[in-house]
């Protein structure tokens, strides 16, 4: 999905450049996202979030490991 239609810059680009440990400056930078209107701003920073080793919500995303969650906080008696 393109998500700066400025300047072509489709969500995978954007996820590969953050997975990297590109910060949204570097991403920017790089791929000139938000750089012209501005309107995908907002968007480009959630995904570069997303896809910070510090943000580990961003696996929660992925079904399997959302079950896996639910399955340990289950066979823990409800505590995760
Ligand atoms: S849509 Fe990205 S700068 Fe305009």
């Amino acid at each position: 999905m393109i998500v700066c239609v400025c300047n072509r810059v489709s969500d995978r680009e954007i996820v590969r450049h953050a997975h990297v440990g590109m910060s949204f400056d570097d991403v920017q930078l790089e791929l000139g996202v938000a750089t012209c209107c501005g309107a995908c701003e907002s968007c480009a920073r959630d995904l570069v979030a997303q896809c910070s080793p510090a943000h580990p919500v961003a696996a929660l995303h992925d079904e399997g490991a959302v079950r896996s969650v639910r399955g340990d906080a289950a066979a823990n008696g409800g505590v995760v």
